[in-house]
């Protein structure tokens, strides 16, 4: 079968998380998921290295004949995404496109916050480099008058070592909620900057009042690519759609396997890629 898939990249797990609202959102298209699980985490990572680690990973998923790229991961997308698009692609690949989480759900974020007071839960290297901050300003129409950001450094740990609602996750749960809470009194949005936190959900929301909206990357990202897709058709024609869902991993597949089980609630067999 000849398939031109969908890539989509993540640091490791965490980006399954997304590609599970992709594959619900766009059924018929064709996939293919490459996790770094050798490299991860990304998040406390330098800029340098997260921007060669993603552009090796995107040029894999080129070389698997992927029209469109979609960086799964925010830290990924916040330090990488752009010199990719800007500086890489007109040379390695014009006529491919490489697409990120941050700009979805800052669209999303400008629909639906009323008061323009928005907070970004994220990875350390994810709120050091004040993408969420900067594309707020610049993309939300002026809706957004004030972000604040907390670094969360132990929750992807949590989900990876699998702590998710023992006692000790749940005290850094409510301790980086109580911060963010703490630095902005009248948040009424609250985005879960990072692919592991969808994960969290069940113990996130037993600390953030009733009137503050989470936003979740995974349906937002799958909804702004579905609405991309129709305008952008000169890529839409190249994805093929025959349904199909491969896996790759930079670690072991059978590792990996798992893991990855848990995220998609179905059995996976990935394949073991060296970059
Ligand atoms: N995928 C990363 C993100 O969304 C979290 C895991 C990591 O630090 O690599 O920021």
């Amino acid at each position: 079968m000849n398939n031109s898939p969908i890539g989509v990249f993540d640091s490791g797990y965490g980006g399954l998380t997304v590609l599970s609202e992709l594959v619900k959102t766009l059924p018929g298209y064709d996939f293919l998921y490459l996790g770094d699980n050798a490299r991860t985490p990304y998040g406390t990572r330098s800029f340098e290295v997260v921007y060669e680690y993603t552009l090796q990973c995107v040029k894999y998923l080129f070389s698997q004949n992927c029209p469109l790229v979609i960086i799964a991961c925010n830290t990924a997308s916040a330090k990488a995404l752009r010199n990719i698009q800007q500086l890489d692609l007109p040379k390695i690949a014009p006529d491919r496109r490489v697409l990120g989480v941050i700009r979805p759900s800052v669209e999303k974020v400008a629909g639906i916050t009323l008061n323009g007071h928005v907070g970004v839960l994220g990875t350390s290297g994810t709120v050091a480099s004040e993408s969420y901050p900067i594309e707020l300003q610049k993309w939300s129409g002026g809706k957004v008058v004030s972000t604040v950001q907390e670094a969360c450094p132990m929750w992807v740990p949590i989900v990876e070592n699998n702590e998710i609602g023992t006692e000790g996750a749940e005290y850094f749960i409510k301790k980086n909620i109580e911060n963010i809470l703490r630095k902005d009194k009248d948040l009424d949005t609250l985005v879960l900057g990072c692919t592991h936190y969808p994960l969290l959900i069940d113990s996130i929301i037993k600390y953030v009042p009733k009137n503050i909206n989470i936003l979740q990357q995974g349906e937002i990202t799958a909804e702004k690519l579905k609405e991309y897709l129709i305008r952008h058709p000169e890529i839409e024609n190249k994805l093929t759609k025959n349904a199909t869902l491969q896996f790759l991993t930079t670690e072991s597949a059978e590792n990996f396997n798992g893991k990855a089980e848990v995220f998609m609630g179905h059995k996976v067999e990935a394949g073991h890629v060296h970059l």
